[in-house]
């Protein structure tokens, strides 16, 4: 299998980005883009399609390799994706895959963004417990949908309302949540609602572009009605 793999690079956050192309052969069927970049990086003298010598390495994140950790995000071919949940096989046919860094967060290098707003939010929402947290039995199927969340930032990069520092802090966010407002006791619940509410509830425009692209699979849309019903429509105040 053999295509083109272009490259949006930057060499830090303060240097202008430039697009690179490298063509990538392999025999494996199932390489993905993860393996094609480690592959890239181990390739001493590996020249562009301009016969230019590619500087090494191309920077990107990735830990697992195996769709778990969200580290790899980043958008291939215009779509937000886990580089390492990307089958080259995909792309064979149009002979070209694009891969650029999410646009939502400051970009570090290459294809590594800057995902802490991410954890910054989850500190403003509250998402921890503080003593023990039990599971209600009825709200046991949507604990286990949420915590499956990646944090890989997919959903913020197609969302229309969110930006970094802004006041509506997405998918990302409002996901973990959830699975701490269907596991708190209620009487625990008045400080983590209010910010549900503040910061989720107040700014969804429920398009659900976020479900279609998250790499998890995450049930978003049953999050948000549960949720919803659980931190504005059963307590007031
Ligand atoms: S909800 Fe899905 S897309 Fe968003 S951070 Fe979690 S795993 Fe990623
Ligand atoms: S439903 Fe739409 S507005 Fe709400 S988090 Fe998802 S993409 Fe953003
Ligand atoms: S490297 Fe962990 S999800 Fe891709």
């Amino acid at each position: 299998m053999k295509l083109e793999i272009k490259i949006c690079r930057r060499k830090s956050m303060f240097l202008q980005e430039y697009w690179q192309s490298i063509l990538f052969e392999t025999e494996e069927e199932n390489a993905t883009v993860a393996h094609a970049l480690r592959q890239i990086n181990q390739t001493k003298g590996i020249v562009d399609t301009d016969g230019k010598e590619v500087e090494l390495p191309i920077r990107f994140d990735c830990s697992c390799l195996q769709k778990k950790c969200g580290a790899c995000a980043m958008v291939i071919n215009g779509r937000p994706r886990l580089a390492c949940d990307a089958a080259l096989k995909e792309f064979v046919k149009k002979g070209q895959v694009r891969l650029e860094p999410l646009r939502k967060f400051p970009v570090v290098a290459d294809l590594i963004v800057d995902r802490s707003i991410l954890f910054e939010n989850l500190k403003i929402m509250q998402t921890w417990v503080s003593g023990s947290a039990k599971v209600p039995e009825k709200h046991s199927d949507e604990a286990y949908e949420a915590s499956r969340c990646l944090q890989c930032g997919c959903c913020l990069e197609v969302c229309p309302n969110f930006y970094a520092g802004g006041s509506f802090f997405g998918t990302a966010a409002f996901v973990p949540t959830a699975r701490l407002l269907s596991s708190l006791p209620v009487e625990e619940q008045q400080a983590i609602r209010a910010q549900y509410k503040a910061h989720v509830y107040a700014g969804c425009g429920k398009s659900l572009a976020c479900r279609d692209v998250c790499p998890a699979g995450i049930d978003v849309d049953h999050l948000l009605s549960s949720s919803n019903g659980i931190a504005v429509w059963r307590h007031h105040g």
